[in-house]
């Protein structure tokens, strides 16, 4: 077989060369921090079993389709493929993001959201790899376990091993990431997984892999904050204890849908330049009290006039289809919006209003009371239903509430701590949920009447 170009593995690649040629080993997960050769390793794999095995086909996914194009195509899939494509061996059909072998081997990418989903189930794979796999609910990862079948064999008649590989960044220890992989059990049912010698788990880190990065950038690492550095750099699972907002992935990450005509809707915003700026967009369902976050805009290094123009493209497609095409659409769109809250500073705040958004008016910014309250709406128990809701594709936000702890580590149990130091680093769309939110549903003041709470200025409920 011909690999064309000559590669150093690194000592942890090494590792995970022997697990991913291990035909004992069909569910392989590569863990760790980032940028320590995880993504790569994998790509060049299934670029070997491409070649090896003729008329094998091969999928690359991660939640939404337009992410997987701009990260995992484009930085690592393209690199990769274009070596083979040089030498004649494969055509790269850049519209669709396919890869087609001479040999008949075919490799996709594709998302697993629910507008992409359908056609990536519709095929089967002798390799199924998700990156960033934590980004997906486990349903879905079941489901694509059925779709693992292929009978293509390589030159000497020896059929493909298959393999379903995932890749991330470890998150919170409940993940079905951690469940399934490290303790072995089924993230449903939570009962012993009968087939788990067939699973398999590989730490990666950014030192093993030093040799491929840029100067500085292990440094850049080592200078995040507290849980930043334990995700990005030492890229171990934490617990849920210090996380400042308790996201449970089964119970306030949903699938997006189409926000009714008739909920409200309001965007908060908290500005950046160097930090990112946010815009939030959150919906609310009157009749059972709760919210939506359901669409995101994070960028650094815009001007607020820049950001006014995005914002207003993106708050069109809330309109109804046929009249998003006007030119005055956006004029219709920010009629939709109850509210567009903003933190405090006048000047940006006039910017926006000066390019077309608002009227804005400035978000309560009481950090501890707002956090609280926040808290209080994603409480589940006691049957209890939590009143927060963000949808699955905003990553960014996410991400965010992943890693917005408290600064104390030793803390009771969810969330609430001892020492009530928030962690003021990255936690930018994790401030803008709380602005948004605290709009929706506003602090309910600590004076309280005949043992009566007050609620202030609620114009919502
Ligand atoms: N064995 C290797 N030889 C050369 N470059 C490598 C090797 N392994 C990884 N790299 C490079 O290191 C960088 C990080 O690798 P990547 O796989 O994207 O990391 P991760 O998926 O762990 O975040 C990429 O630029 C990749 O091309
Ligand atoms: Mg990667």
């Amino acid at each position: 077989m011909i690999i064309a170009d000559e590669i150093r593995w690194n000592r942890k690649q090494l590792q995970g060369l022997k697990l991913l040629s291990d035909p004992k080993k069909k569910f392989i997960k590569f863990y760790g921090g980032s940028r320590s050769g995880k993504t790569f390793e994998i790509i060049r794999a299934i670029r070997i079993r491409a070649l090896k095995y003729p008329g094998s086909k091969h999928l690359v996914a991660r939640f939404s389709f337009a992410n997987a194009k701009k990260t995992i195509w484009l930085q690592t899939m393209l690199p990769e493929f274009r070596k083979d494509e040089k030498l004649g061996l494969c055509k790269i059909i850049k519209d669709v993001a396919q890869v087609h072998y001479k040999n008949g081997s075919i490799v996709i990418l594709g998302g697993l959201e629910p507008s992409s989903i359908d056609s990536v189930l519709a095929a089967e794979y002798g390799t199924i790899f998700i990156t960033e796999a934590n980004e997906n609910r486990y349903e879905i990862i079941e489901n694509l376990f059925s779709r693992l079948n292929d009978t293509s064999k390589d030159l000497e008649g020896n059929p493909i091993k298959l393999k379903f590989i995932i890749d991330l960044n470890p998150t919170v220890e409940t993940s079905w990431t951690n469940v399934l992989f490290i303790k072995g059990l089924d993230p449903i049912s939570k009962t012993p997984k009968a087939n788990f010698e067939e699973y398999a788990s590989l730490w990666f880190s950014p030192y093993d892999n030093e040799e491929n990065l840029a100067k500085g950038y292990i440094t850049t690492l080592e200078n995040l904050s507290t849980a930043k550095r334990r995700r990005f750099l030492e890229g171990k699972y934490s617990s849920y204890e210090g996380l400042v907002f308790p996201v449970d992935e089964d119970v306030h990450i949903v699938d997006d849908f189409e926000i009714p005509a008739n909920w409200k809707r309001i965007r908060a915003i908290d500005f950046g330049y160097t930090h990112p700026f946010v815009c939030l967009w959150l919906a609310y369902d009157k009749a059972n009290d709760r919210a939506f976050a359901y669409r995101e805009w994070i960028q650094t290094r815009w001007t607020v006039r820049a950001h006014a123009e995005k914002i207003k493209q993106l708050s069109i497609l809330d309109l109804p289809e046929d009249l998003r095409n006007s030119k005055e659409a956006w004029r219709l769109a920010e009629k939709l919006y109850s509210a567009t809250v903003c933190d405090h500073d006048a000047e940006d705040r006039a910017t926006l209003e000066e390019n077309g958004i608002g009227p804005v008016k400035p978000a309560n910014k009481e950090v501890l009371a707002g956090i609280d309250n926040v808290i209080d709406l994603m409480d589940f128990e006691n049957g209890k239903k939590p009143q927060v809701y963000i949808f699955r594709s905003l990553a960014g936000t996410r991400e965010s509430l992943d890693s917005y702890r408290w600064r104390d580590t030793t803390m009771s149990n969810r969330g609430r701590a001892k020492d009530r130091e928030v962690l003021k680093e990255d936690d930018d769309p994790a401030d803008t949920l709380r602005y948004g939110l605290c709009e929706i549903f506003p602090i309910v003041a600590p004076i309280s009447l005949n043992g009566l709470s007050l609620n202030l200025g609620s114009s919502w409920r």
